[in-house]
Formats: structure tokens, C-alpha cells, sequence
């Protein structure tokens, strides 16, 4: 009994150490989005999707489904670190509930390193990565409106 507690002693110190460390690198923000991340998941014939790889080699999927010309959900699938998982989620997060035009005015790298309190220099390609996924979803939905059976030739 007291073997398990110490054991559970030990590995609180070790989280709030590696805590300690993370708060040091990331943003609360970052923080609260890489334990607690958002919108993950695929959209089943979605009305618009994007794949890009970054310079890293990850990749990143964005799906959306609108209605009404509202982007009434919007989901994010990645290959990449967890800091891609954190952008994805920031991206998502920001283009749901907004028209077409105001998600293509406001997603970008910059706008969400700024929701997200920035990050380390060498993770801002993850920022990008997640805004051109979007960007592509985006562009696929325009290219796709008024014909919806081009979706079926898409390679998901
Ligand atoms: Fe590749 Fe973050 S997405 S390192």
C-alpha cells in the first residue's frame, strides 16, 4: 500500500517537473490545447477537404461540412507532432460557425500562433501546416460548389 503510494508520489513530482519544463516553452493556451485537443476526427463525404504535407515531412487533413454557406463543422486528422495536433485544433476552432469568406479572411499561420499565444520558432511551420490544410479545404469546397458529385473523384 504504501509501495503505491510513493510510487504515485513519484510520478506526480515527474508530471509537474515535465509541467514545469513545458510552461517554460508554451503558452498556457498551448498547453490547455495539446492536453485537451479539439475537433479531431474525419467528416464522412465532407463538403470540403484539404491534405497538405509541411516541411517536415507531416501531414495534415482538414474536413468540413457547410451549411447554409456556414462552416457548421470542421475536424482535422495529422500525422505530425503534438504541436500539429495543438494547431490543427486552434484552426478548427476558429473556422467553425464562419461563413466561406470569413474563414478564408481570417485563418492563417499568424492568427493562429496569436490565439495560441505563439510558439517556439522551430514549431511555427506546424501554425502553417494547419492553415494551408485549411486553406486547401477551403479551396476544395469552392471548387466543388454547385457540383457536388466532383466530391466522389476526390482521393481521401
Ligand atoms: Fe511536423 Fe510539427 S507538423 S513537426
Amino acid at each position: 500500500m504504501s509501495e503505491n503510494k510513493d510510487l504515485k508520489a513519484y510520478a506526480d513530482a515527474l508530471q509537474e517537473q515535465i509541467m514545469q519544463q513545458m510552461r517554460k516553452v508554451y503558452s498556457a493556451a498551448v498547453i490547455e490545447y495539446w492536453q485537451n485537443p479539439r475537433n479531431v476526427g474525419k467528416i464522412d463525404n465532407p463538403d470540403g477537404y484539404g491534405k497538405v504535407k509541411g516541411v517536415c515531412g507531416d501531414t495534415m487533413e482538414i474536413f468540413l461540412k457547410i451549411d447554409k454557406n456556414k462552416i457548421s463543422e470542421c475536424t482535422f486528422m495529422t500525422d505530425g507532432c503534438g504541436t500539429s495536433m495543438v494547431a490543427g485544433s486552434m484552426a478548427t476552432e476558429i473556422a467553425k460557425n464562419k461563413t466561406f469568406t470569413e474563414a478564408l479572411a481570417i485563418v492563417s499561420a499568424e492568427e493562429i500562433l496569436k490565439q495560441l499565444g505563439g510558439l517556439p520558432q522551430d514549431s511555427v511551420h506546424c501554425a502553417q501546416l494547419a492553415s494551408e490544410s485549411l486553406r486547401g479545404a477551403l479551396a476544395d469546397y469552392l471548387h466543388n460548389r454547385g457540383s457536388s458529385w466532383k466530391k466522389h473523384y476526390r482521393k481521401i
